[in-house]
């Protein structure tokens, strides 16, 4: 069919024709974006989730949410190899420029683009292109302690966002790669700025490790976010993502095919955009039915492999492949550390370096403790695919 009109979209966060099954979370984010607004209390939230079932899509449409709602926003993917505090300058700078402009925010924006001066010489953040052309405030933002310091910042910049009658969102792609004291300094502030009833709210999404990390980091996090899981899609949810496109272009799809697909993707909706963006491509015409699955299936698996799981496994030394390899040998899991270690026949204790560097990459995680699990959905049998001889 017409490839031009082909209205699935696999691709890491790119906006799918039909955002399925989660009507819950958008709501909460809505009403918590709402609440703050009036003064209310609210909870920021962190989207738990394996690779690819859509956390980033839905903190963009938080985002768009926020903005309609009159929030400043600033989205951050969080560095992996770069300090949070580098990216958050620029995104600051950015919104307090934004909210100078409202004439009864002048006069508190100018107090908080002064405590980011600060904060940029305490930090000995590289400025560039947003040298800030006000004098820093000693004593404000500026001790060194990035905890005491961001949440002063924060609360600057939440009194100009309340002067300006309008909130600040911020929104936080990739939180497993923060360093326990970021995430730290993030929920102390955020903490600070719920006591004073600032319109000020989080969104963080990341792999599902981030509520024991955030917990280690604040035992308090537990009260001041909710952690809402996302997850594979229901079957009716991953049914209706793959039909509900098709059928907006006027077009149809048979209902065996649509069963076949939702198996075999197990609901994941990087599958399912890839899925759907086949079987289209595959056919002559609608309704598209199970004649297709073959070639599509074919086409669907050639190019997760050679995208989605690809870019995974080549940032693994030969070692840390190994490890992940002998995992795959073990199925889907999660499994036992211990296991691990006994197909690879070495000590447990050997081998933690290795598992600590494979989290750090975000590409297994423990789920508790002394297990661990894949973050990328059916990476075993990619590794079966490509990695694993009989
Ligand atoms: N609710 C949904 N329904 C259908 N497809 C979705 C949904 N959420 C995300 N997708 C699709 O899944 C893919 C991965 O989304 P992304 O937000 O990048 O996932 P993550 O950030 O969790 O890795 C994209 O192709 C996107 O269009
Ligand atoms: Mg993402």
């Amino acid at each position: 069919m017409d490839a031009v009109r082909n209205p699935f979209a696999p691709g890491a966060g790119s906006q799918p024709p039909e955002l399925a099954g989660r009507e819950e979370i958008i709501t909460a984010a809505d009403t918590a974006l709402q609440r703050v607004l009036l003064g209310r209390p609210a909870q920021s939230q962190m989207l738990m989730g394996l690779r690819g079932v859509g956390k980033t899509v839905l903190l963009n449409k938080i985002e768009q949410l926020a903005e309609e709602h009159g929030y400043f926003t600033s989205f951050i993917e969080a560095p992996e190899d770069r300090k949070l505090v580098d990216l958050l300058y620029p995104k600051i700078h950015q919104v307090l420029r934004k909210m100078s402009v409202v004439e009864s925010a002048k006069a508190s924006t100018h107090v908080a683009m002064r405590a980011l001066r600060s904060f940029a010489s305490a930090f000995k953040i590289s400025v560039g292109d947003f040298e800030v052309s006000v004098d820093p405030e000693p004593g404000v933002a500026d001790s060194g302690n990035l905890e005491f310091d961001l949440t002063e910042l924060f609360l600057k910049v939440g009194d100009a966002a309340k002067a300006a009658g309008r909130g600040w969102a911020i929104l936080i792609d990739e939180v497993q790669y923060l360093s326990p004291d970021e995430l730290g300094a993030l929920i102390v502030a955020i903490h600070r700025i719920n006591q004073k009833a600032l319109p000020v709210l989080l969104f963080g999404a990341g792999l599902p490790a981030i509520a024991a990390l955030s917990g280690d980091a604040k035992s308090y996090s537990e009260r001041l976010f909710i952690f809402p899981k996302v997850d594979a899609l229901s079957h009716d949810d991953a049914a209706g993502a793959i039909r509900q496109p098709i059928e907006d272009e006027g077009e149809t799809i048979d209902e065996n095919l649509l069963e076949k697909i939702v198996v075999l993707t197990q609901g994941y909706p990087y599958f399912l955009q890839e899925w759907g963006y086949q079987v289209w491509n595959a056919s002559e015409r609608s309704p598209i039915t199970v004649e297709c699955i073959e070639s599509a299936g074919k086409e669907a698996l050639r190019r997760l492999d050679d995208g989605f799981f690809k870019v995974r496994i080549d940032r693994l030394t030969p070692k840390e492949k190994e490890y992940v390899i002998a995992m795959a040998k073990l199925g889907a899991g999660p499994f036992r550390s211990s296991e691990v270690a006994d197909v690879l026949g070495e000590k447990l204790t050997t081998l933690g370096p290795r598992r600590a560097q494979i989290i750090a990459k975000g590409m297994i995680y423990s789920p508790a403790h002394g297990d661990i699990a894949f973050t990328v959905p059916m990476f075993d049998e990619y590794l079966k695919r490509h990695w694993i001889k009989d």
